[in-house]
């Protein structure tokens, strides 16, 4: 985990004379030793308040009388000063709600009476399955997080919270760790990475859901009482939900109003649920999917659990997005702080599919570096006898059909032509038409004896099985140390069935749900490490693969195969509520698109694909020479305002959704010395005009100089006015038709 050192982090304490006071200080290790059981007397005597302070964001919560830990505050800043009073559990309502379940815990264990969804539920040796975890102690790790020791009430079951907010944003990390100690083994069969409360109130969820050529739609719906969970069982965090959500209070909007958003960290099966309780107060619990799952932990053995990120905004989603994007280009890349802006990439794939050939391969890129292009990537179809989706996934061979010299030649040639060379690769699945399907037909997942379901007539490797794990690394490794490669397109193209691990005891099996997944992030890390000049790509059949976990180890994600460029436009809104644009690959093909048959012009596909980090993926063997000028002008065009655009603070100042007509989006340098705004119409109706653009985000008092990328606003536009009436006055564009679009860039002067 990631440590921010300013943190401020205040221990207050309910009284003087701490019996636990000792306690403090002690390394995580003892701590996670210490089982002395507390007295109520104890207790009562002790009960510390934890506040955590970040960006505009205040994060509380302490010992109650009983010794549960309890969420106390989340929520926008309160004074440096303000006293928290300790917790207080909450009673119980009438005979049916227990005050254990009314009680906002931070992490509650099934038992005692608990009918909210469970943080951690466990089965012991001897069938129990009680577990009611009780403050033991905390530490300070170091200036930035503290870490707090709950154990159950009478057995060696201790879990380690963990906390980290990052001072910038307010954006907290929470995970748990959680330990046997009892000398027998215990079944862990439900295990959140932290579980968070919102008072009584009344609250939007906005969350996103999709499928393959259909990702990133936006659904925003009232939190009734009851239970809505957002979900994969499919071992990958998938299209059809993405885990991450931003909740509105009351009236909140686009740019005001008390936002609350989250994201989890995990690339495999995964579950938030939003419970509105019987008291009105919202629960929101998230962490490894329990469909399924079954982690058995022998005596001294643990589980560490994926991240649950959180944070807060009264900015509104907007503001929520834009804290969320900041987090993440800062934190969570792996070239953070300062990611560099994305290489404007040439992709093969739309141009040639899987039939690639040295000859093929140098023509396009010849065309590419004519256009300004900084990387060119072969698609899939290089390896093996990968002639069509049906054979050679896991024989990563040069195919000598296609590349009888190997792929040097291109790569030298790709260099010559001044671009750096990628390739595509898809690392976890093999075709049961492949050597290695027929060498290992145990590798994949399966049950014995049982069908083995095929998607793409592909299988999924076993990851989490070691010698898999060697086969994986090994040939990756291999590729990059024998070719000049900067980049890796690593696809992943079918969901999980069948997800047996026969090579262990069926009571481990289910351990593959995460096994799998710390496999993968390892082979990710190493391969980093061993060649620190490469850089990597998420893409599952587009957008199925794509979470702060994967973000940790990737550069940027392919968001989806739709690259129609209106369904796009929606797409991308979607998208940058939970992900900063810099990561958000957005090519260029042809039109009319394969998918709708819509036709556009190449202008208002590259304005579309410019407000991400730009890619084309067109056949250039078929553009004119007016279709290379206008892309190599827009594509000098976006050089200049790239980090802008990529790493500015997005405004979505008119979303696509629900019918617009219209889109616009802003972008603005973190010093305000810059901005760059898109603006889109769909479709003109009724000779209606664009609306006047008020433009967000600007140093009011400074002057802005207005330059177009592309489009034209009304004659009487000044060229030169105050961020105060940009923001305020507004532009007038001059946007009508069907499909068009515009670009304009603000200079501070
Ligand atoms: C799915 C990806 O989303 C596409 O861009 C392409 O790489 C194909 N796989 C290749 O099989």
């Amino acid at each position: 985990m990631k440590t921010f050192p300013l943190l401020k982090l205040a221990l207050l304490s309910a009284s003087a004379g701490l019996a636990f006071a000792v306690a403090l200080g002690s390394t995580s290790g003892a701590l996670a030793q210490t089982t002395a059981e507390q007295t109520a007397a104890q207790r009562a005597a002790y009960q510390p308040v934890f506040r955590l302070d970040g960006g505009d964001m205040t994060y509380a919560f302490g010992v109650n009388e009983r010794g549960e830990l309890q969420q106390l505050y989340w929520g926008e800043r309160i004074g440096a000063n303000d006293k928290i009073a300790p917790a207080k559990s909450a009673p119980e309502w009438a005979s049916h709600d227990s005050s254990y379940t009314n009680t906002p815990q931070e992490y509650a264990g099934w038992g005692a009476g608990l009918y909210q969804e469970p943080a951690l539920k466990v089965t012991f040796a001897d069938g129990v399955r009680d577990l009611v975890l009780h403050y033991v102690t905390s530490t300070k790790p170091d200036e930035s997080s503290v870490d707090v020791v709950l154990k159950d009430i009478s057995r060696a079951v201790t879990v380690t919270l963990h906390y980290t907010i990052d001072p910038g944003t307010g954006v907290l990390a929470r995970s748990a760790t959680i330990v046997n100690n009892e000398p027998k083994p215990i079944l862990i069969e439900q295990a959140a990475a932290a579980g968070y409360s919102l008072p009584r109130g009344e609250y939007t969820l906005n969350y996103l859901t999709g499928r393959w050529a259909g990702e990133w739609t936006l659904n925003s719906e009232p939190i009734r009482p009851g239970m809505k969970v957002l979900e994969s069982r499919r071992g990958m965090s998938g299209f059809q939900s993405n885990p991450w959500f931003a909740i509105g209070k009351d009236d909140a909007g686009e740019e005001h109003g008390e936002t609350w958003f989250g994201a989890l960290a995990w690339s495999g099966s995964w579950r938030i649920a939003f419970d509105k309780d019987t008291l009105d107060k919202v629960r929101i619990t998230g962490g490894f999917n329990p469909f399924d799952f079954g982690y058995p932990l022998k005596r001294g053995e643990q589980l560490e659990t994926p991240i649950f990120y959180t944070g807060y905004s009264h900015q509104g989603y907007g503001g929520a997005s834009r804290l969320l994007a900041k987090f993440t280009l800062a934190h969570v890349l792996p070239q953070a702080p300062n990611p560099k802006p994305r290489p404007v990439i040439y992709n093969s794939w739309e141009a040639t599919e899987m039939n690639v050939s040295e000859a093929g391969q140098i023509a396009l890129a010849e065309k590419a570096a004519s256009l300004g292009i900084d990387r060119f990537v072969m698609d899939d179809g290089w390896f093996g006898k990968r002639k069509t989706d049906h054979a050679g996934l896991g024989d990563w061979y040069v195919d000598p059909d296609k590349f009888p010299h190997g792929l040097k030649p291109l790569i030298d040639k790709v260099h010559a032509l001044k671009m750096d060379f990628g390739l595509w690769v898809e690392p976890e699945m093999v075709n049961p038409d492949s050597d290695l399907y027929r060498k290992h037909p145990e590798w994949v997942l399966n049950f014995p004896g049982r069908p083995r379901n095929e998607q793409r007539t592909q299988m999924v490797l076993n990851l989490a099985r070691p010698d898999v794990r060697a086969y994986v690394f090994g040939f990756l490794d291999k590729l990059l140390s024998e070719n000049d490669i900067s980049f890796l397109k690593w696809d992943y193209n079918r969901s999980w069935s069948e997800p047996g691990w026969d090579q262990m005891p069926p009571d481990e099996q289910k351990k593959v749900y995460v096994e799998f997944i710390r496999n993968l992030y390892s082979i990710l890390a190493e391969l980093r490490q061993k060649h620190p000049g490469v850089e990597i790509e998420s893409c599952s059949s587009g957008g199925g693969r794509v979470e702060l976990g994967i973000l940790r180890y990737t550069d940027e994600v392919w968001p989806s195969d739709n690259t129609d460029p209106l369904d796009r436009l929606t797409q991308q809104d979607g998208f940058t509520r939970a992900y900063p644009v810099q990561i958000m690959l957005s090519w260029v093909t042809d039109s009319p698109h394969w998918l709708n048959n819509r036709a556009t012009s190449l202008t208002y596909r590259m304005l579309v694909s410019m407000e991400g980090s730009l890619g084309i993926g067109a056949n250039l063997n078929n553009w004119t020479a007016e279709d290379f000028s206008t892309a190599k002008r827009l594509i000098a065009a976006y050089h200049g305002v790239q980090k802008t655009i990529t790493q500015g603070d997005l405004y979505r100042l008119i979303s696509p959704t629900n019918g617009s007509e219209f889109t616009a989006t802003e972008m603005v340098a973190a010093d305000k010395s810059q901005a760059v705004f898109f603006a889109y119409v769909h479709s003109t109706n009724e000779g209606r005009g664009f609306p006047v653009l008020q433009l967000k985000g600007l140093d009011p008092a400074a002057t802005y100089t207005l330059k177009s990328i592309e489009g034209k606003t009304a004659p009487d536009t000044p060229t030169e006015a105050s961020g105060a009436w940009w923001m305020n006055h507004g532009i007038d564009l001059m946007l009508r038709g069907d499909f068009q679009g515009a670009a304009f860039s603000l200079d501070k002067k």
